[in-house]
């Protein structure tokens, strides 16, 4: 159940130490991630988009995509009803792809983990399918997260199970314990690419933001 197992693209994403080398393996693999994907079963955008519609009325934004990646998420946010969506990514290569869909407002070139260039309270929600996992991003995001959504608003993300271990879920349990948000939803672990042996399993989690 180690990602370090996985070989390909996948296995140089996992394996990346620094958000340059994880931003430039990505750029390698962003013509040919959404294939690769689709035949590992990925799940995380089926399972996102289930609770964002639980828990987002229809026509709420804007949404940020965090970590959108060539978009497999964000391109049905116009179809079941949020007309406002923007992509952010570290991987320029990944932004592209995502730019040729046409259904995102803003493409911001920016990385997770640090300040965001976004005001307090900015966005209705937030989307982050697949970026809470092995070598990427961990809860260090959070807080920034946290500051740039709406009261009221909420935040839908995927999280593998060894950075929710590692720290996200104290990190939730903090921003719980200062008032901030309330843990509305968690799914059962589940497999995220069942056509990828060796799997690890993540959730997916709803915030929403305190008044
Ligand atoms: C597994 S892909 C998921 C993409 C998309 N959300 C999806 O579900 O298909 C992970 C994405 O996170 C992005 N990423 C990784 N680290 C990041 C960081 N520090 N800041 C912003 N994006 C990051 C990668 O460039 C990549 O596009």
């Amino acid at each position: 159940m180690a990602d370090s197992t996985h070989g390909g693209h996948l296995g140089a994403v996992y394996a990346a130490t620094a958000p340059n080398e994880v931003a430039a393996a990505y750029d390698k693999w962003a013509e040919t991630y959404e294939d690769e994907m689709r035949k590992a079963g990925y799940r995380h955008p089926s399972v996102a988009l289930a609770l964002l519609t639980r828990h987002l009325p229809r026509g709420a934004g804007p949404i940020l995509d965090a970590g959108a990646g060539t978009g497999m998420v964000g391109e049905w946010m116009g179809i079941v009803g949020y007309p406002v969506v923007e992509a952010l990514d570290i991987s320029s290569g990944m932004l592209a792809v995502a730019a040729r869909k046409g259904v995102y407002s803003q493409l911001h070139n920016v990385a997770l983990g640090g300040a965001l260039p976004f005001a307090d309270r900015q966005y209705a929600a937030i989307l982050c399918t697949g970026v809470f996992t092995t070598g990427h991003v961990g809860a260090e995001a959070l807080a920034e997260l946290v500051r740039i959504t709406q009261t009221g608003g909420i935040i839908v993300a995927t999280v593998k199970g060894t950075v929710w271990e590692g720290g996200f879920a104290a990190e939730i349990d903090r921003l719980t314990r200062a008032g901030l948000l309330t843990l509305i939803e968690e799914t059962a672990p589940y497999i995220s690419m069942p056509g990828e042996a060796a799997t690890s399993p993540s959730r997916a989690i709803v915030l929403r933001l305190n008044p």
